[in-house]
């Protein structure tokens, strides 16, 4: 019998929900009576009538706050500066040094950038009020469009791009719209939540390989070898939790060689990372053979939304189809006028001297922590630290911000189980002083917190 318009949207979304149950890592866990015990994975499953998890993380929350244990969603009085004020919800005001923010450049408070940010208010107003494809293209966004393939060093007769108005939104309609069921995605076992999501959306069979690791990809490969269809290698430039480079010359090879395509999210690279900021792919050599790149307005260029930038015609296509840019309103004027500013700061000498000047940086507090901490064994800019139990989290959290240093607590499944850790972020206008009173307080939290490097 033939299915109604209605019933086949029906299906549709019944079997993308199926797709998506099977594909959650997240198991469900005993929950233990001391609240300081309990984690952020404990509340993630259940579907009781009487919303049980939904209840139980609310009465967790309620418990870290009365006990004045919860660092999480402070509100700042500022900008995200090197320096920050926040308000605790026990009404205290502290004064800490941020290393928890992805103004990696110090974009996010530049004055030409706000300048240029209030100037598109001032002619386009404040929101887009249409999606992309029907009215919500400006001026402002086709000239931020062509500077961002000019700064790649691609030709807008060759390429073409896709804005959408968040990093997350990008990928999840990026993959969701190239990919379709019977074809194949291979990620990375550590590839971020959104590259996932947006695999598990597309319907495609997929495959996880070990971290960076180009035998398992190639294994994997050659069991999809004889299938003639589509496939598509999701990595990053710089992986988010580990804070390391993905081997991006070893995948085009790969891609290459087995016939599928690269996707290549630069979120934590783009601007910091190459020559000319123009992320690991340029650092690599290997910029005019990846297929699909991701970049992100949220980190260096301190604003948010993202991109697609590939081949004319892919772009075309997924602008059309990808669902989270068709329905959903672009990206508004005040955050193309911030970002096009970062970019054209970024791509010009003062973007030389930040790069330089966070590598800089980055030497000096790995220098400082090395062998006293549990420091995981990358270069970037993300500086991981890992202390392990995540049941510590709460507690240390709390201690780190009362002792004035902000670092971003990461936990299972974000991260596997039993390696919880401080990812520091470093940005180019740290100061040496913030620097070794960051690393200070972190060691003292290791003696504290038991995670001094054996
Ligand atoms: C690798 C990667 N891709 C995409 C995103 C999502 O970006 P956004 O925060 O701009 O939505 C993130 C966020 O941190 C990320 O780390």
């Amino acid at each position: 019998m033939a299915l109604s318009l209605a019933e086949k949207k029906a299906l549709l979304r019944k079997k993308m929900l199926e797709k998506k149950q099977k594909t959650s890592a997240v198991q469900v866990a005993e929950i233990p009576s001391d609240f300081k015990k309990q984690t952020y994975d404990m509340f993630a499953l259940g579907n009781s009538p009487d919303l049980q998890e939904i209840k139980q993380f609310s009465a967790w929350v309620d418990k870290a706050q009365e006990n004045a244990l919860y660092a999480f969603e402070s509100p700042r009085q500022h900008e995200q500066k090197e320096q920050i004020e926040l308000i605790r919800e026990d009404g205290k005001e502290l004064t800490m040094v941020n290393f928890s923010s992805y103004n990696y450049l110090g974009y996010g408070y530049h004055p030409e950038v706000k300048k240029a940010s209030q100037a598109a208010i001032e002619r386009y107003g404040t929101g887009a009020a249409s999606s992309p494809v029907i009215s919500g293209t400006f001026q402002l966004h086709d000239d931020f469009e062509k500077s961002l393939i000019d700064f790649m060093g691609f030709s807008t007769k060759t390429h073409g791009i896709s804005l959408f108005s968040s990093g997350y939104a990008v990928n999840t309609g990026t993959i969701s719209s190239f990919m379709k069921p019977g074809s194949y995605i291979i990620l990375d076992e550590t590839a971020h939540a959104s590259l996932m999501e947006g695999a598990a959306l597309s319907g495609a069979q997929m495959r996880l390989f070990k971290h960076n690791d180009m035998e398992d990809l190639e294994r994997i490969l050659k069991t999809i070898e004889k299938d003639k269809v589509r496939k598509l290698i999701c990595i990053e430039g710089v992986y988010s939790a580990d804070g390391d480079r993905g081997n991006i010359k070893g995948v085009v090879e790969l891609a290459k060689r087995y016939d599928a395509f690269s996707l290549v999210d630069e979120a934590h690279s783009i601007m910091i990372a190459g020559e000319n900021g123009r992320g690991v792919a340029e650092e690599q050599g290997v910029l005019d053979q990846v297929d699909l790149f991701i970049i992100t307005f949220s980190k260096a260029f301190c604003s948010v939304g993202g991109t697609l930038i590939a081949r004319k015609e892919i772009t075309r296509y997924v602008n059309w189809y990808a669902r989270s840019r068709m329905f959903s309103a672009a990206i508004p004027p005040a955050i193309i006028g911030a970002a096009h500013k970062a970019l054209e700061l970024g791509r010009s000498a003062d973007g030389d001297a930040r790069r330089k000047r966070i590598r800089e940086n980055v030497t000096l507090i790995r220098e400082l922590l090395q062998d006293k901490v549990n420091l995981l064994n990358t270069t970037s800019w993300i500086v991981p630290v890992v202390y392990g139990d995540e049941t510590k989290t709460l507690e240390l959290s709390d201690w780190l911000q009362r002792n004035g240093l902000d670092g971003q607590p990461m936990n299972f499944p974000a991260v596997p189980k039993g390696e919880a850790r401080i990812r520091l972020f470093v940005t180019s206008e740290h100061t040496k002083e913030q620097i070794e009173y960051a690393a200070k307080v972190l060691i003292e939290a290791a003696e504290k917190f038991d995670f001094l490097s054996h």
